[in-house]
């Protein structure tokens, strides 16, 4: 320990919100590695809102006198002003944004500012400020995502009727409206939204008044409390109260899930878009080029939202391996949930911004789609459907059409052009009407259940996605 610097003993100054029982100042090291303002400045405003209604709950308990309330409301009131007028500079030697605002409020107010913490930990303190701050992103986000939703919706309208090839291994697989395709992105993202919404449930439950971790001795009424600031709920079990992080598992996990999303539908765009599949062309507003290469158009953008998936799901791993090994209640441990939350939050907010904009100029190259319906026998498993409704079982119907394809390959064409003749040859189920069953837009067509690529079915699909997002912003309108 002999270079570590010590600093001079100095009461006065509440760098730290605690110190009477030490005889030395932390070692600069040790301070600088336990700061954790440049993560937690952000959590400013919410901690301005939690110590509002602390300090109402005081003056109900009758530990702050009227006057004492209006001068902390007043303090407070007016470094949220600073703070929000971007005036309020914190020394970055405080140990975090509750030390640096306590400071500002004692610099203001002087020593009534001493009074506001009477009851309360910087346990629950921190954890209400992170909790209103988690439920207004996740709001944010839902906002967003429904924007992307739109987009889609609008994408799916504006190609109804459009024709793909559907994929499965990446080998052709059968034919699909593209709408379609689509939609299956639009469920996945609804289900996100599910996801974002219990999390916004999980996060809006009030800490306050959990002290360390027994709960505050003072009469102060928590239910009061919670519906000002914007809680649905309050916690229940003081301990519970300190050392809870689920919410943020929870968040991070809808994120995680949301980004996997967006990553296959990047992955998807990555290839459609290269000259090989050329199903879409990606606007040059949201793509780059080369430094040596003049011809080139990168979808840089989308291969970003692909690489920071990873980002998100190492917040995911940080959170669950941060709280895996703790005992109850409260350890320092904790502080690292908000770089990982904030990040994961931060990097998916860029997401959203990105993409309802990008979705909303991509083009789609028809005739390229069209051209890659000709091969690879997408009609295939309609020609043993076909053979199972003349009566064949169906595994037999699968045999033959197999090595009709076989004869199709040999011959170098497509089985979708293969004529009656050809076809009877086969087997005598097939009728002169089996040309109009080998039709793209027919294969469609006849597959009409509730979730299938018929016309009719999507055009269903997009009507209740459209029920489904005015929906879910009337409950986002609630929260
Ligand atoms: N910055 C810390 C955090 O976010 C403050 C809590 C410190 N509390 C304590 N008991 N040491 O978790």
């Amino acid at each position: 320990m002999k270079n570590v610097k010590r600093k001079k003993h100095d009461k006065d100054n509440v760098l730290h919100l605690w110190g009477g029982r030490f005889e030395q100042e932390p070692a600069e090291v040790a301070d600088r590695f336990a700061n954790s303002l440049k993560a937690d400045r952000r959590l400013a405003l919410y901690d301005i809102k939690g110590s509002l209604a602390q300090a109402r709950g005081l003056l109900n308990a009758g530990i702050l006198a009227p006057g004492e309330y209006s001068s902390v409301q007043k303090g407070l009131h007016r470094i949220e002003t600073e703070f929000r007028a971007g005036r309020f500079v914190a020394d970055p030697a405080d140990e975090d944004i509750h030390t640096a605002l306590e400071k500002r409020l004692h610099a203001i107010i002087g020593d009534t500012a001493y009074k506001l913490h009477t009851g309360r930990s910087r346990n629950d303190q921190v954890v209400t400020a992170f909790r209103l701050y988690q439920i207004d992103e996740i709001k944010a986000i839902i906002a967003g995502l429904l924007d992307v939703q739109s987009a889609l919706h609008v994408l799916a309208i504006r190609h109804i009727g459009v024709p793909m090839p559907g994929f499965t291994h990446l080998q052709h697989a059968q034919p699909v409206l593209l709408s379609h395709h689509l939609l299956a992105y639009t469920e996945m993202f609804n289900r996100d939204i599910e996801r974002l919404f219990h999390a916004y449930y999980a996060t809006s439950v009030m800490p306050l008044g959990s002290g360390a971790l027994a709960g505050t001795p003072y009469d102060i009424d928590r239910e009061t409390l919670s519906g000002p600031l914007g809680f649905r709920d309050i916690s229940m079990n003081s301990i519970d109260a300190v050392s809870d992080r689920d919410f943020a598992v929870d968040v991070v996990y809808a994120l995680s899930t949301l980004m996997m999303h967006f990553s296959r539908l990047s992955e998807e765009l990555v290839l459609w878009s290269t000259d090989e599949f050329g199903f879409v062309s990606l606007p040059d507003a949201f793509t780059t080029g080369s430094s040596i290469m003049p011809q080139k158009k990168n979808p840089d953008v989308i291969e970003l939202t692909r690489g920071r998936t990873g980002r998100v799901y190492g917040s995911l791993i940080s959170l669950l391996t941060m709280m895996k090994g703790l005992p109850l209640s409260y350890n320092r441990d904790m502080q690292e949930d908000k770089p990982a939350v904030f990040d994961a939050l931060d990097t998916v907010k860029a997401v959203l911004d990105v993409w309802s904009q990008l979705l909303r100029h991509i083009t789609v190259n028809t005739g390229k789609l069209h051209e890659s319906l000709s091969h690879g026998n997408l009609l295939a498993t309609d020609i043993a459907d076909y053979l199972t409704r003349g009566g064949m079982p169906f595994r037999k119907a699968h045999a033959l059409t197999g090595r009709i394809v076989l004869y199709a390959i040999k011959k170098g064409v497509d089985v979708s052009s293969l004529s009656y003749d050809e076809l009877k040859a086969f087997s005598p189920l097939f009728r002169p009407d089996i040309v109009h069953a080998l039709d793209i837009k027919a294969s469609i067509n006849s597959r009409v259940v509730t979730g299938a690529t018929a016309e009719k079915q999507v055009k269903t699909s997009i009507k209740k996605l459209e029920k489904k997002i005015s929906h879910y912003r009337g409950i986002l309108g609630r929260l």
